[in-house]
């Protein structure tokens, strides 16, 4: 029985290794099949002498786990084979995703809103495309009034243009609501002026207007010193100049203080410490009665900012027209 197990032991030997996953069948079969020589051996093992039983035993054990380990190790390694392995190289680094951004006139224009949001103005708007009624006459801007000449306008007929300001859209407001009236206006508009660092043919301008009983000139102050604040910092100080536009008595012209050098001087207010950021002023009483309000029972205040002009002193741009040039390397920056 002993020298029958030897030569198994040998027989196992020489089929080894098993290289395909048929030669690890052809092997199972032969050696640990129900027929294998193996199984054989244990049935022979119940007609061998009682003393020699443990010893016999043993050794058919030690036949049958060498059997099994050479097929568990050959099946081992052809799973491998089969294994799918990816071309990708899973350890490299991703593709970078590109998100999107504000543009920094949105930035400054979400903003904006926001603050006067919280003042308890509502947000209206206009036609791009406006007759001459709105954007001049109701504004008492007379026929041969030299102040026409002040904004070079784009024609489309003798009535309809490109609005020069967004204070068209007060008279808009001003039909379609009865007062109290707190609204503001934003939106593009359109000036024929020569295209350079400083001055583009559309920009954006924020309207704002205050129509009620007894509203006075302070209480415009107020509120532009609130926005200023809010908008350019707690330390901001305001400085309104007197100035002239047909649809407000008195008006004025107001700069915040540099946000920069806080007054000192420097690049972005060249050097004065303060920086024009608006025009403001009494609604005239002739542009209450165009939008039929009576100036006898209300009063109220109008202004206007150019929103890309805070902007470029926001973030130091030197060129308005990298404003609308879309290119990357500059938005990325927002
Ligand atoms: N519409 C004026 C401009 O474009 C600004 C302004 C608005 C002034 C409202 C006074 C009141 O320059």
């Amino acid at each position: 029985m002993e020298e029958q197990i030897k030569l198994v032991h040998e027989a196992i030997d020489a089929s080894l290794p098993l290289s395909s996953s048929d030669a690890i069948e052809a092997f199972r079969i032969r050696f640990l099949g129900r027929k294998g020589t193996v199984s054989a051996l244990f049935e022979q093992l119940g007609s061998v002498p009682k003393e020699q039983k443990g010893q016999v035993g043993k050794l058919l054990n030690e036949l049958k786990i060498k059997a099994q380990s050479a097929i568990d190790s050959a099946s081992a390694a052809e799973n491998g084979k089969s294994l799918v392995i990816p071309k990708t190289d899973l350890t490299l680094p991703g593709t970078p995703i590109q998100f999107g951004r504000l543009h920094p006139l949105t930035v400054v224009l979400n903003e904006m809103i926001e603050i006067f949001r919280f003042l308890g103005f509502s947000v209206a708007s206009g036609p791009e495309l406006e007759h001459d009624w709105y954007n001049f006459e109701a504004l008492n801007f007379e026929h041969d009034h030299p102040a026409r000449d002040m904004q070079d306008t784009y024609f489309i007929d003798k009535d309809l243009l490109l609005r020069t300001h967004t204070s068209p859209v007060q008279i808009r407001v001003m039909e379609n609501q009865k007062p109290p009236i707190r609204s503001i206006m934003p939106g593009r508009v359109y000036r024929n002026e020569a295209v350079s660092a400083r001055s583009y043919c559309l920009f954006h301008q924020l309207e704002g207007l205050l129509i009620d009983k007894n509203v006075s000139f302070v209480d415009l102050k107020t509120i532009l010193l609130a926005f200023a604040r809010e908008f350019f910092g707690p330390q901001t100080k305001i400085k309104l100049r007197p100035s002239y536009f047909p649809f407000t008595e008195p008006s004025a012209e107001v700069d915040v203080s540099c946000h920069l050098c806080h007054g000192k001087g420097c690049r972005v207010c060249k050097h004065s410490g303060w920086l024009e950021i608006l025009g403001c002023g009494m609604v005239d009483p002739n542009v209450l009665k165009a939008a039929k309000i009576d100036p006898e029972v209300y009063s109220g205040y109008a202004f206007g900012m150019g929103i890309d002009r805070i902007a470029m002193m926001r973030y130091g741009i030197d060129d308005i027209r990298l404003l609308w040039d879309n290119n990357l390397r500059f938005l990325q920056q927002f």
